[in-house]
């Protein structure tokens, strides 16, 4: 019966799982295994505390299993309690020194709590211990490209992303890591050959070939693909917040919604406003008291999930930016749009439905990557995002109807320890529309 509890379990049947492993628990009461596995099963089901009673109570039995010392540490790790999952984590390890799950949990647990030193410390023992494990040497590499102090840091980066693709051929995640190391160093040829590789491996994938071509490999589209930013954010909606605001010193959205407050009349939450590619919902609190109604769009569901539970929107919605504007004639006093366009390189269709979208004398307010130079251009640099020059924005504004237009120049974020130069730009819709 429990062995058809763990096949059930395994192959994702998790009501038949549950009732299997209770019923060898009426049988059998106290067995182990089933506690434990039942553990792991109400966790899963987001029953985390009834998780905690059930593991502990194997391990009362069974205090030698490391692998229950270890599973209790990543509930305990999943609900926040690092301190808690770092015991167990080195319970498992006094159990059996060669519990490498455990080993690398414990260091990740430590990176957590801001211990780099005995992280890395950690990280270095996994290797030593398990060379073959594609694993460690892709947990070393993030660990060093994350705590860069020297150029040689992401030389040693690399070395283990490509250790770790050595050691496990489908190891895609080390593929992609590999490519934003070599990207660090400039070296977009070496790159190329990463992101090709990454492709004959997965050839529908929209990661690859998208940074393909921002690495000069392919074509150059007009925008980002929807299914690449769908896949990009889909896959960071948990973690932008803190990469962003600890990491990165993202400053987008304060220094989008002061510029736009400077011009606006004082709060009197009286405009209709569209918070364009909202993601996460950092704008949404900034702009609220001038908004009457507040909508969100953004096109990946992950992001508008986490925008929904910080709250603040009136109406959020899952659409792709141009055909969303598109469909809503002159719907809003306000589009604004904090460090999305960088996912634009032909800014024409977006703007001129901007335009359409905003009532007379609306604003549309917006931050992107500057591109240097005099010349009338854009490209979609080596990191997967598109940078303009102030005199093609500014165009590309003129003519799809906006009068008048400003654009400033600011810190938005910081990348690789550098400033990332934006530019914030104000365009208002004049009282008569044009075309
Ligand atoms: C860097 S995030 C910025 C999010 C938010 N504005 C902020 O400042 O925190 C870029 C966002 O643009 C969204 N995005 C990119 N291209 C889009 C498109 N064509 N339509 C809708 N959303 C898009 C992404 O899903 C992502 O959430």
């Amino acid at each position: 019966m429990l062995h058809r509890a763990i096949e059930a379990h395994q192959s994702g049947q998790l009501d038949d799982a549950e009732a299997l492993y209770r019923k060898t628990l009426q049988m059998q009461a106290g067995q182990p295994d089933a506690l434990h596995f039942l553990g792991v099963l109400c966790h899963q089901r987001q029953r985390s505390d009834e998780a905690i009673r059930l593991i502990q109570m194997a391990l009362r039995t069974t205090p030698q299993h490391a692998d229950a010392h270890n599973n209790l540490g990543n509930i305990h790790k999943e609900t926040g309690n690092l301190v808690e999952a770092e015991a167990c984590y080195r319970m498992a390890l006094a159990c059996n020194a060669q519990q490498h799950d455990a080993l690398s949990n414990l260091a990740l647990v430590l990176e957590a709590q801001l211990r780099p030193e005995e992280a890395f410390e950690v990280y270095t023992a996994l290797v030593a211990r398990a060379p073959q494990l594609g694993r460690a040497h892709y947990l070393m590499g993030m660990y060093l490209r994350n705590h860069v102090n020297e150029i040689e840091d992401v030389e040693r980066a690399i070395a283990c992303f490509r250790n770790a693709i050595r050691c496990d051929g489908k190891d895609v995640r080390s593929l992609d890591a590999l490519g934003v190391a070599l990207y660090m160093l400039d070296r977009d040829e070496e790159a190329i050959g990463v992101y090709r590789d990454w492709l004959d491996r997965e050839p529908d994938n929209p990661v690859p070939r998208h940074m393909l071509a921002a690495c000069g490999g392919d074509r150059v589209p007009d925008r980002a693909d929807d299914a690449y930013v769908r896949d990009v954010f889909d896959k960071f909606a948990d973690s932008f917040d803190e990469q962003l605001l600890k990491n990165l010193d993202y400053r987008a959205p304060q220094i989008l919604t002061k510029a736009l407050i400077e011009v606006l009349e004082p709060p009197a939450a009286s405009l209709d406003v569209l918070d364009a590619g909202c993601g996460t919902g950092l704008c949404g609190p900034l702009i609220r008291p001038h908004a009457r109604h507040l909508d969100g769009v953004d096109l990946s569901g992950g992001m508008i999930e986490k925008a929904r539970l910080r709250g603040g929107y009136d109406e959020l919605v899952v659409a792709e930016l141009t055909a969303y504007l598109q469909a809503n004639l002159v719907a809003w006093d306000v589009v604004l749009s904090a460090d999305t366009l960088i996912y634009f390189g032909d800014l024409v269709p977006v703007m001129s439905a901007a335009y359409a979208a905003l009532r007379a004398h609306g604003w549309l307010a917006f931050t992107m990557e500057a591109l240097d130079g005099d010349e009338d251009r854009f490209e979609l640099s080596s990191s997967g995002r598109f940078r303009h020059t102030r005199s093609h924005v500014e165009r590309v504004l003129n003519s799809v109807g906006f009068g008048s237009v400003t654009i400033t120049e600011a810190v938005l974020r910081k990348e690789v320890g550098k400033p990332v130069i934006g530019w914030v730009v104000l365009a208002r819709k004049g009282a008569v529309a044009r075309g």
